[in-house]
This record gives structure tokens, sequence and C-alpha cells, in this order.
């Protein structure tokens, strides 16, 4: 059914400014008690088939929401906390927000949110199928240039494993805040009979404040001038 194309190569920044100190220790001492695919010996993280309910196990969390590239994470942290019977995953492969977002989780003991910091293709070709309620992918790279487009994270195979992973009725959330982008996600969700687009602002007729994400890159949009389009699909059929 799937064509699975690992394009594994990974384009972003890794690294950014010099960690703290605290950042540091806290990667080094915590990170894998966090981590969806814990270290092996050689503490590289060991790639496995997660079914994410395991990760939740203690706390008997049946709704699992899962955030792509989140950044410096506040949007995933600020869910996390409102939502304590929920269970939070979320990818990221810029050490500094991951860094971020692991200070936090300790700082205010988070139990429901484990991490994967590596490539996001890793996690969502190893989670198990009708598994998670929502999806985020907030502002995704959007690798303007022509010549880099074939970068960016939705194509048609990664966009129908996304959808794979959900259950009937979960939702995947998005947001660019570049039209073209925009389009091309419709063009490609469009193709697929079990999903609904049940709300947009598409190509900025409007732009409704509840639903702000209150990421990063939603600030720099905002501040710049630049709107933002918000599509939520929904899985109306497995
Ligand atoms: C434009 S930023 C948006 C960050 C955040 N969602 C926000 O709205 O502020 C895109 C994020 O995706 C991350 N990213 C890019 N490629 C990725 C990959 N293959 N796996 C995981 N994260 C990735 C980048 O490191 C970056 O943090």
């Amino acid at each position: 059914m799937f064509k699975v194309e690992k394009q594994n190569k990974i384009f972003g920044r890794r690294k950014g400014k010099k960690l703290s100190n605290l950042q540091q220790k806290n990667l080094d001492k915590y990170l894998n008690d966090f981590s969806i695919f814990p270290n092996d010996n050689q503490n590289k993280a060991k790639l496995k088939k997660i079914n994410p309910y395991n990760l939740f196990h203690d706390l008997k969390i049946m709704d699992i929401r899962l955030e792509i590239g989140f950044g410096m994470g506040d949007f995933l942290f600020d869910k996390a906390l409102s939502c304590p019977n929920v269970g939070f995953i979320g990818c990221e492969i810029f050490e500094n927000g991951v860094a971020s977002l692991l200070n936090k989780i300790i700082k205010y003991k988070i139990s429901n949110l484990r991490v994967h910091f590596g490539n996001c293709l890793d996690l969502i070709y190893n989670l198990n199928f009708s598994t998670l309620n929502e999806i985020y992918v907030l502002f995704p790279d959007p690798w303007p240039k022509n010549k880099h487009k074939k970068r960016r994270f939705f194509n048609e195979n990664n966009t129908l494993y996304l959808c794979s992973l959900l259950k009937k009725n979960g939702t995947i959330n998005i947001a660019t805040d570049i039209d073209e982008y925009a389009a091309q996600i419709l063009g490609i969700m469009e193709k697929k009979k079990n999903f609904d687009l049940i709300n947009s602002n598409l190509f900025q007729s409007k732009i409704a404040n509840t639903w702000n994400f209150n990421t990063k890159y939603e600030k720099k949009a905002i501040d710049s001038g630049r709107k933002t389009n918000y599509l939520i699909f929904k899985k109306k059929y497995e």
C-alpha cells in the first residue's frame, strides 16, 4: 500500500547558539527518559515500531496528539500542561528547541509528553496506524526556491503516512504563511476521499484569532504583516 521513499536526509538547521549549562545537563541526563526511541548502548536513538499508547502506559492515556517540527516547543508545552489527560508526542531536529522544551518538561514535572530528537520521518514511519487523535504541523519549512521544493515535508508519500496514523474523526491541523504551500497541501489532501477540510481561512480571506497557536513562527508572521493559512482536515473513516 505504501511506497516508502525514505528521504531521510535532514535539510534544516541542527544547531543554533551554544546551549546553557542547564540545557546541556538536562539533555545529557534526562533526554533519554522522555525519548520516544530510547538510546542504545552507543548512545544513538534506537528506532523501532512504536505503539504510542505504550509511551504513556502508566497514565492510561487514550488520546494521543503529535506535533511535527515543534521548534522551541511552546505550543506542545502549553498543550501538555493544560491537558494532563492527553498524551503529547513531538519531534524536532533543532537541538536548541529540544533543549528548551526539555528544560520546561523538567521544571514543570510534565509526565504526558515524549519527544523524538531527530528526523520526523523516522518517527512517522514507525508509529502504529490509527493511533493518533490529532496531528499538528505548524509552519513547516517552506523551502520557497523551486529547486528546493522537493525538501518540503508535505508530499504525497509523507501525507499518506500522516493520514494513516490518525484514528477515525482525528484531525490534521496545519498552519503556513506561504499561500503557494497551502495550495500544494490542499491539492494533496483533496485526493483523500476519507478526509474533509473542516475549517480553513485559506488565502487569508480572514484570520480567526481562535486558531492562533502562539508559536515563534506564527509571531514572526504576524510581526512582519504576513497572514497565515490555517487548514484543518478531519478523517471521516479508516
Ligand atoms: C519554520 S520552523 C516552525 C517551528 C514551529 N512549529 C513554529 O511554528 O514556531 C520549522 C521547524 O521544523 C523543524 N524540522 C525541519 N525538518 C524537520 C525534520 N525532518 N524532522 C523534524 N523537524 C524538522 C525545524 O527544525 C524547525 O524547527
